[in-house]
């Protein structure tokens, strides 16, 4: 469910039309519709109703500010998996104790940041992190919240690239090692133990692996128990997947009945007041963005033809990067018989394209198409490939749009470039 929609033959987000806004702002352009965000995160949040729970949106998914603050304000917490990504959740109002910082490589530096400012928890992934965590707690003289993610080893049944919840995988700690390493934490007096966690993948359109991973949790579970641990936090991760093509992921409110399901038992006996702790990214911003570009070329050749559009695989990587299916239209449909067609970008590699042989309604140039489900992980793998700027980024309200990022500048590009002339110049006699 998203707010884009023809309004007879053009494109619209929410009561804007998508024509405007490229001429106002330019192509290549990210449109993102505020009020479907909205509603993912209330749908989300509201499906986990009735059971303590926190919703730390994955600021990875997305991490346009001005949407973060309109989360922030929903109250969503972050999920976050760097000191950047620290710094931006508070910059857009999320209190600290909203946080819970993921990630394999945490450095010393960014435990620090976090310890100082007071998270809700770290996920650990290693007991070297564990060791470190306690190290620089105990010299700031604090307590780190901790908590273990666990690898349950099920297979998620998505793209390798972010299947994370396999045995092979270089995610968490194998469920086989978790009581150790819970026992070892408890060694530390600078740690508190607070929780645990599993993330399996992303993507997730089987119901089935996050099943099979919350009873593995919740075995897991009774013997940490036993041990003598008191959780609080059952942080399960994110991963819910959305339509991109036809696939059929499953509602929110299934979702959370699955996962109610698999972990009960837990709760009427020793957890009553566990806190569950959901990380979605994915499913709230997916849907609720898309790439504006313009077609610069079309050529036919070696009996191919190809759209060639101002939109780069360094705007959005997706499908060159996973070959993943974007659904791209034209925004104002002309009724044009339809051909198929390589829609590609600008840049110098083969990988630049968004679509293989795709039948699309046929376009010309100077044509706007809209790229849809590109709200995650489109503007936030980003690159300056080819020396080409971050394109800009529009919020729409209802009949309301503002600028969320400009379009970076040459002079952005390089302002933190140096050449260091006394190196570089060549000095008469001076063999290298
Ligand atoms: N929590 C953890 C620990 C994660 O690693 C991730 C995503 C999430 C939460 C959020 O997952 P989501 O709800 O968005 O699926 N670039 C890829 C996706 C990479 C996902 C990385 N981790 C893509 O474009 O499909």
């Amino acid at each position: 469910m998203n707010y884009f929609r023809y309004s007879g033959d053009t494109l619209a987000c929410e009561d804007v039309d998508i024509e405007r806004l490229a001429q106002k702002y330019g192509t290549p352009l990210y449109v993102y519709s505020l009020g479907t965000i909205k509603r993912h995160y209330r749908v989300f949040d509201g499906a986990f109703e009735g059971i303590d729970h926190l919703v730390c949106y994955a600021i990875k998914a997305n991490p346009t500010l001005a949407l973060i603050y309109l989360l922030a304000k929903m109250g969503a917490g972050a999920d976050i998996v760097s000191k950047g990504e620290l710094l931006l959740a508070l910059k857009a109002g999320i209190p600290a104790d909203r946080i819970v910082f993921s990630g394999v490589g945490k450095t010393p530096e960014e435990i620090k940041a976090a310890l100082e400012v007071g998270i809700l928890m770290f996920n650990v992934e290693s007991l070297s992190e564990l060791e470190v965590i306690a190290d620089v707690a105990g010299r700031s003289g604090k307590k780190a919240p901790v908590s273990f993610r666990v690898n349950p080893d099920v297979d998620p049944k998505t793209h390798p690239y972010v299947a994370t919840g396999l045995k092979t995988s270089k995610f968490g700690i194998p469920m086989g090692s978790a009581l150790e390493a819970y026992k070892r934490a408890m060694q530390l007096p600078s740690l508190e133990i607070v929780g645990i966690d599993c993330h399996i993948g992303s993507q997730l359109i089987n119901l089935g692996p996050i099943k099979e991973a919350m009873l593995r949790l919740k075995a897991l579970l009774s013997e940490l128990k036993a041990l003598g641990t008191k959780l609080r936090y059952l942080d399960v991760g994110g991963g819910l997947g959305i339509r991109y093509d036809q696939e059929e992921p499953p509602e929110p409110s299934t979702y959370a009945e699955t996962i109610q399901a698999a972990l009960r038992g837990i709760e009427s006996k020793e957890s009553a007041k566990q806190t569950l702790i959901l990380e979605p990214g994915r499913v709230i911003v997916g849907n609720a963005g898309i790439l504006v570009t313009r077609v610069l070329y079309t050529k036919s050749q070696e009996g191919k033809r190809f759209v060639v559009v101002d939109a780069g695989m360094n705007d959005l990587i997706r499908p060159a990067l996973y070959g993943s299916f974007q659904r791209i239209e034209k925004v104002k449909k002309t009724g044009a018989p339809v051909q198929k067609a390589d829609i590609v970008g600008p840049v110098c590699e083969s990988g630049d394209f968004f679509a293989k042989d795709r039948e699309i309604e046929g376009v010309q140039e100077g044509d706007l198409l809209a790229i849809f489900g590109a709200g995650a992980y489109g503007v936030s793998m980003a690159s300056n490939y080819n020396m080409r700027p971050k394109p800009a980024q529009v919020g729409v309200l209802g009949k309301g749009e503002a600028l969320l990022s400009k379009r970076q500048t040459f002079e952005e590009l390089i302002q933190d470039e140096v050449v260091p002339m006394a190196l570089l110049e060549e000095k008469e006699g001076v063999q290298p």
